[in-house]
């Protein structure tokens, strides 16, 4: 590991999809003008490599290698960040559903997650790092003086997700959404390696009857008051 990365400043922020952390991982980022880590985007990037190449999905040795192989790009234009796959633009192909599922599947190997760990490690960056996830603050970055477990109830969860998909124009049924949700949550709570669950240090916050800016609020001040930075 790049000794100098023990001494940048990650802020963690984990929880289940739909809880708001991508977009206030965004936020945060952008207010204190840190490198963002989607480690989400990893798994679904390894999900559709694997599809791309007609892996098969259960060999979790064939998937920890496109793991390992992966040949991205996170290609930051202002406000945007284009995500390359083997020099193709998939920023949105990795959003799919079914993209989501499968990096659901991938992301139970600990093959895959050994895989990918050094890859994020190497995110921390000066001036500092928002590190987005499921076991940022528990196993990628244990070690964050910051750290965030951002949660909601899978209705909400459910009901901010229709409403993006409704926005692109995508029919979708709210009860297999929900059930989706649940399912998801299900897989990535109960894995026997990096569990979603909060890190005993993190900040846990229920953003059912938040704002986003509520919320924003909430993770600014914690960061103020911890290390004492302008936000
Ligand atoms: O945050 P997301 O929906 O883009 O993540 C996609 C999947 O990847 C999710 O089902 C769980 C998995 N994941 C993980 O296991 N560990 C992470 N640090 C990030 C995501």
């Amino acid at each position: 590991m790049n000794t100098t990365t023990d001494s940048i400043i990650v802020i963690t922020i984990d929880g289940p999809s739909g809880s708001g952390k991508g977009t206030l991982s965004q936020l945060v980022a952008k207010r204190l003008s840190f490198h963002l880590l989607d480690s989400g985007a990893l798994y679904r990037l390894v999900a559709l490599s694997a599809v791309k190449q007609q892996a098969n999905i259960h060999n979790e040795q064939a998937i920890a290698q496109i793991a390992t192989g992966l040949d991205v790009k996170f290609d930051v234009q202002g406000e945007a960040t284009k995500i390359l796959l083997a020099g193709e633009d998939v920023t949105d192909a990795i959003r799919h559903e079914t993209v989501g599922m499968n990096a659901s599947l991938v992301a139970a190997y600990p093959a895959v997650r050994t895989a990918l760990l050094q890859r994020q490690k190497d995110f921390a960056q000066a001036p500092g790092l928002i590190a987005d996830g499921r076991d940022m603050g528990t196993v990628v970055f244990p070690q964050a003086p910051v750290k965030f477990f951002l949660t909601a109830s899978a209705e909400a969860r459910a009901d901010r997700r229709f409403k993006q998909l409704q926005q692109k124009g995508a029919s979708v049924d709210m009860v297999e959404l929900i059930n989706d949700i649940k399912a998801r949550d299900e897989r990535d709570t109960s894995r026997s390696v990096s569990p979603l669950k909060p890190a005993v240090d993190a900040l846990v916050i229920d953003s059912t009857e938040l704002t986003i800016e509520q919320v924003l609020n909430l993770m600014l001040a914690r960061a103020h008051n911890s290390l004492g930075i302008k936000v």
